[in-house]
């Protein structure tokens, strides 16, 4: 009955919560790649992804929209499930979509579909202390939480472009205090996107939780790339902490382990892939 206890057992068990905290307290770094459906989830998990993020980047990278607004809570079930059939090992999470959480009870419905519907394992939230509430609500109904601060994309109408956050100092002390409070409320990790190093450094260092970072420096307990970004298939100008790990022509499978072993060394990312 209890699958996990014969889990355990396996030399390379599935990766859970427990697994997330213990890798923070031993410093072993989370490598983490987006997918959208069931073949590159399969191709990311054999590569040894720790944590798979159906990310609402699916609007631009599959939709083809130029933002990650028009994305619905249908969108990313369908995207879930198709994900969720092709991973063994990897922790699969999952975004909730734009103005999917606007109350406790809508947040809850929502991230209740994406677990039983998508088989999310985790669902991630953009948002400071405008979310507390919803963190906490979520977090007493034993739903794991990610919450997402620095840039966050759903917001990108409201501030006006995708742009390096927390630059002033009284801005990275208060993205430092929401990560804290978001923490205190429940969430079990925090993703910070586009910071200062300091900033990245910062929030791993007051946190508990493991911290996985997307252009937030080296510092951070994990990385995240959107997974066409990662492999090259991105087409034109990409942000500067994207890395195209299949430079000089590996094959999908081999960039895939190459971000792995790159996150895990330490080597990636290096200062070009950094904001100061
Ligand atoms: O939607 C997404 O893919 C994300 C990552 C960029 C972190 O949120």
């Amino acid at each position: 009955m209890y699958t996990q206890l014969e889990q355990r057992e396996m030399v390379s068990p599935p990766v859970n919560v427990s697994t997330l905290a213990r890798m923070k307290a031993k410093q072993e770094k989370i490598a983490c790649l987006t997918a959208y459906d069931a073949s590159f989830a399969q191709l990311v998990d054999l590569a040894g992804t720790d944590v798979v993020l159906v990310g609402d980047s699916l609007g631009m990278v599959i939709q083809g929209h130029s933002t990650t607004v028009p994305v619905t809570v249908d969108d990313m079930v369908y995207h879930c499930k198709s994900v969720s059939r092709g991973l063994q090992r990897a922790f699969l999470m999952a975004d909730m979509p734009f103005m999917s959480y606007t109350s406790k009870d809508q947040a809850l419905d929502n991230a209740v579909r994406l677990m039983q519907e998508g088989g999310a394992m985790m669902v991630k939230l953009e948002g400071g202390e405008t979310q507390i509430d919803i963190v906490g609500y979520l977090a007493r109904h034993d739903i794991p939480v990610c919450a997402h601060l620095g840039l966050k994309p759903q917001s990108v109408h409201k501030i006006g472009g995708f742009k390096v956050q927390g630059r002033e100092a009284a801005a990275a002390k208060h993205m430092c205090g929401e990560a804290e409070a978001l923490e205190q409320a429940g969430a079990d990790v925090i993703l910070v996107e586009c910071v200062p190093n300091e900033v990245g450094t910062a929030i791993t260092e007051a946190l508990t939780v493991p911290v996985i970072g997307i252009g937030a420096g080296p510092d951070v307990d994990g990385q995240i790339l959107v997974l066409y970004d990662a492999l090259g298939v991105t087409q034109g100008k990409v942000p500067r902490f994207v890395r195209d790990f299949t430079a000089g022509g590996l094959a999908p499978m081999e960039g895939a382990k190459a971000f792995v072993a790159a996150v895990k060394d330490r080597s990636y990312p290096a200062p070009e892939h950094c904001f100061s």
